[in-house]
């Protein structure tokens, strides 16, 4: 039976290649929405390119609603044009959007649906920081029980931060959302970058999405090799991390991943390492389970799936 998601997102390039992923692979999954979020870039943007993305791949009939423009506690939004561009999506030249955006609030439009739907006939990807999701949770307590599930990337415990040295992009942009949405009860399954770091976009895998003859291929290698030139140096591996796509393959695959059932507390006070997700991977204390930590991924197969998928979009 088909998943039914909406999509939590910031894009960026591997959000962008997320969301392709997810549009070109019904029947396994069914993207009902797209709410943008503010992270990568500011949300003008992130929803203009949402929006880009639908578009390239022939669905300008998928609603894009914008949710809330920076994080929800008192603290300024931290973007990542030094990754992305200042576009967020630097790399194919994309027209502007024609399909319109939603006028009604992300966090509003997420509480409606899931309160209008059968319980748990929703499962939320979330790509970016996760503060439209915590809200809707703080607004209306009562949707937890209504969630089928949360596939987030976020986090990293034995790989360390990527935006410091203990914290992951998104869940240093918005800590506090982090924080909420683990407590919350809802299942969750985590793809830190404890495994996005070994889905690499080696120079092979970028070639062979290269011979792809569609124009979102070709648009997903310009958006790669513009987005990996950051990684490349950074790292210095044998190819640039792809995060997002992580979720949205666990969706359509999830026997390409595995990983073990633990607690996952966030850390929201400490200057030092705020932002931290502390994984007890080990079980070490006595903490209720409250996520799947992905640890394992079969890299290889996440790439022939991509390949395959892309393949079939326009
Ligand atoms: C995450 O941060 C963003 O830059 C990426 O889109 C991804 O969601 C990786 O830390
Ligand atoms: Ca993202």
């Amino acid at each position: 039976m088909t998943r039914r998601i909406i999509i939590d997102t910031d894009p960026g390039q591997d959000d962008a290649v997320a969301i392709l992923l997810a549009l070109a692979s019904p029947p396994e999954i069914t993207v009902e929405a797209i709410v943008a979020c503010a992270g990568n870039v500011p949300l003008a943007l992130t929803a203009s390119n949402a929006r880009k993305i639908c578009e390239l791949a022939g669905r300008p009939d998928i609603p894009v609603y914008a949710g809330c423009p920076g994080p929800m506690a008192a603290r300024p939004l931290v973007t990542a044009e030094h990754v992305h561009g200042s576009t967020g999506l630097n790399g194919p030249d994309l027209p502007e959007p024609t399909m319109p955006l939603q006028p009604r609030h992300g966090v509003d439009f997420l509480i409606d649906t899931l309160r209008a739907e059968p319980r748990g006939a929703l499962t939320l990807c979330a790509l970016g920081p996760l503060t439209n999701i915590a809200m809707a949770l703080i607004k209306a307590p009562d949707i937890a029980s209504r969630i089928r599930e949360i596939v987030l990337m976020g986090g990293g415990y034995f790989e360390g931060g990527n935006i410091t040295p203990t914290a992951e992009f998104n869940f240093y942009v918005d800590p506090h959302a982090a924080d909420i949405v683990f407590r919350s009860g809802v299942p969750i399954v985590m793809q830190p970058l404890d495994v996005t770091h070994r889905v690499l976009t080696t120079p092979d895998r970028l070639g062979r999405l290269r011979a792809i003859p569609t124009r979102a291929a070709a648009a997903v290698v310009a958006m790669l090799t513009f987005s990996e030139r950051f990684d490349l140096d950074k790292y210095g591996s044998a190819g640039a991390p792809l995060h997002d796509p992580c979720v949205t393959a666990y969706l359509i695959r999830p026997e390409l991943f595995s990983g073990r059932h633990i607690n996952v507390e966030i850390e929201t006070m400490s200057p030092l390492t705020i932002g931290m997700s502390v994984a007890d991977f080990w079980r070490v204390t006595k903490r209720a389970p409250n996520a799947l930590f992905i640890r394992e991924v079969d890299d290889a197969g996440f790439y022939a799936l991509l390949e395959e998928r892309l393949a079939r979009l326009p």
